[in-house]
């Protein structure tokens, strides 16, 4: 069995806007293992970044993690770590963002931004790391890397430039890589190309993979289970396969239903009704109720439990708790 890399128990996040308290995040709990690809899915709003900010000690001044635990290869989190938890986290955790532009400094050669990383974290002399770099570009499949290694990022084209983005995350080796939308900026073709990347950095890196997209379809191609979030709860968490076979919660349904696929080419494609409640608009009930085609009563007014069903399944939903078969 693989060890537990990243646990996070019963985290509660949330946001103060003027006098007022709004939670974010609500009751989370999961883990990924070692060398495992885990993607987060929901729709915009859900709370998928927050949940990487979290982790990454990275949230907005507004935002305060009210409860819960978060705990990186072994080492727990707790409130006014500060530095202490950045230099753990940072020996550890990488992360890379769907707009990589705003990451990199636009005034240093790319090459010269790979190198400062091992320059910074690793104890390695200046051609160390320039070599360490220029290594690290080859194997994430950029070319003409000597040249390369000189321009300046406004240069490169997006799928380049997430690149070297890649190759910067993993020059120290991570042992977690958290992956925040990094193709959603990208063209289909480039996208795919970077999809194949991250697969096979995690396959010769044993780098793990927390993967955030709001598209099933991309989660799919990269991961070994999905965790499906709603309004910042997670609402349900299965390996891939059942997941896309036997969604158990409705929200699950509705995404799977969303998805293109060759069987439903010509077909106008289905779109959920209706909107992710907004943070000020969230109540009491299942986050989902306003917009389930199943809901009933109890859906409005009381939360459901996280239950646990079998095959590394779980879901948080009223109709599973009930003995409800679903569709
Ligand atoms: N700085 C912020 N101030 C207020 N609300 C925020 C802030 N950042 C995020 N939120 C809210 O928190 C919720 C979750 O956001 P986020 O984690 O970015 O969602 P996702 O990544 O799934 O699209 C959303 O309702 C969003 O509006
Ligand atoms: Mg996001």
């Amino acid at each position: 069995m693989a060890n537990t890399l990243l646990a996070i128990r019963e985290l509660d996040v949330t946001f103060t806007i003027g006098k007022k308290q709004y939670p974010a995040l609500r009751q989370l709990s999961f883990q990924v293992k070692e060398k495992e690809r885990v993607g987060i899915v929901g729709e915009s709003g859900c709370g998928k970044s927050l949940t990487s900010l979290s982790v990454m000690g990275l949230l907005p001044e507004s935002a305060t993690i009210t409860r819960g635990e978060i705990n990186v290869a072994g080492k727990a989190w707790s409130p006014g770590m500060g530095e202490e938890w950045n230099a753990t986290r940072g020996r550890h955790v990488a992360m890379i963002f769907q707009d990589p532009m705003s990451a990199l400094n636009p005034l240093m050669p790319v090459g010269k931004q790979i190198a400062e990383m091992a320059l910074t974290h690793l104890s390695v002399s200046k051609q160390e790391a320039k070599e360490l770099a220029l290594g690290m570009m080859a194997k994430v499949g950029l070319s003409r890397i000597n040249q390369l290694y000189g321009e300046y990022p406004h240069r490169l084209s997006g799928g380049m430039m997430q690149r070297i983005m890649i190759a910067m995350a993993l020059i120290c080796k991570p042992k977690l890589l958290i992956a925040d939308e990094p193709t959603t900026a990208l063209d289909v073709t480039i996208q795919a190309q970077i999809l194949d990347l991250l697969r096979e950095m995690n396959r010769s890196t044993n780098t793990a993979m927390l993967f955030i997209s709001h598209d099933l379809g991309v989660i799919r191609e990269v991961c070994e289970r999905v965790i499906v979030m709603y309004a910042g709860y997670m609402v349900e968490d299965a390996p891939v396969q059942e997941i896309l076979e036997h969604p158990k919660h409705p929200y699950t349904a509705a995404l799977l239903q969303a998805l293109p696929s060759i069987e439903k080419r010509g077909q106008l494609l289905y779109t959920i009704p209706g909107r992710v409640p907004p943070l000020t608009e969230r109540g009491d009930g299942c986050p989902f109720a306003g917009r389930c085609p199943r809901a009933s009563t109890i859906c409005h007014t009381k939360t459901p439990e996280l239950e646990t069903c079998g095959n590394g399944h779980r879901v948080r939903c009223h109709l599973y708790a009930e003995g409800k078969i679903f569709a």
